[in-house]
């Protein structure tokens, strides 16, 4: 258990102790790779603070926090079950997990969301997850992309979100991308309060 370190914090948002355990065992699934790339190669789609070494688990770490941040408002969190907010926080921990493939390929996947999506569907009976849970993780991550997609280089056309869950998963990785929403980190990656 080394990968899952990364994301202490991020998992003790989990409420449920087995979902927390699940997801701890998911994380160890992910490739090495995602713990050291950036969030992008260009610079163009990300805010500084995604880019560079350890920019996605960054990318990654504050589209958790803008999730934990807007479900700790009744007004928004209200509108979820326990179990769907701890869903969700898990979908985005591992959302970008598999961005450059199984292996890691030197361009971003396009593919990325179903890939972790198929993930999830392989391993999720053996980490617990429940047939119900696998069915949210997978829509949430198969939709994270919201509106893009299709791209140039792939035939594959990836769902939109439609759902209350998928849409506000869409919505916490959108708001990491934003270039002005500008978070601090310190130098092991944590965002700094
Ligand atoms: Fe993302």
């Amino acid at each position: 258990m080394e990968k899952s370190k990364c994301f202490l914090k991020e998992l003790n948002y989990i409420k449920d102790n087995n979902l927390r355990g699940s997801a701890t065992k998911l994380i160890e699934n992910l490739p090495d790779y995602f713990f050291e790339v950036a969030a992008s190669s260009t610079g163009k789609y990300h805010p500084k603070y995604a880019l560079g070494n350890g920019g996605l688990i960054r990318h990654t770490k504050a589209a958790v926090r803008f999730a934990y941040e807007l479900l700790s408002d009744p007004s928004i969190g209200d509108k979820y079950s326990e179990r769907e907010k701890d869903l969700m926080i898990i979908a985005l921990i591992v959302h970008d997990g598999l961005k450059h493939g199984i292996t890691k390929d030197t361009y971003v996947k396009f593919e990325h969301p179903i890939l972790i999506a198929n993930l999830i569907e392989e391993k999720g009976k053996e980490l617990g997850f429940t047939k119900e849970d696998v069915a949210l993780l997978k829509s949430v991550v198969s939709s994270h992309m919201g509106p893009w997609t299709t791209n140039n280089y792939s035939d594959i056309i990836l769902p939109a979100p439609k759902t209350k869950y998928e849409n506000f998963v869409h919505m916490c990785d959108y708001l990491a991308s934003r270039k002005c929403f500008l978070l601090e980190f310190d130098g092991n990656n944590n965002i700094i309060d």
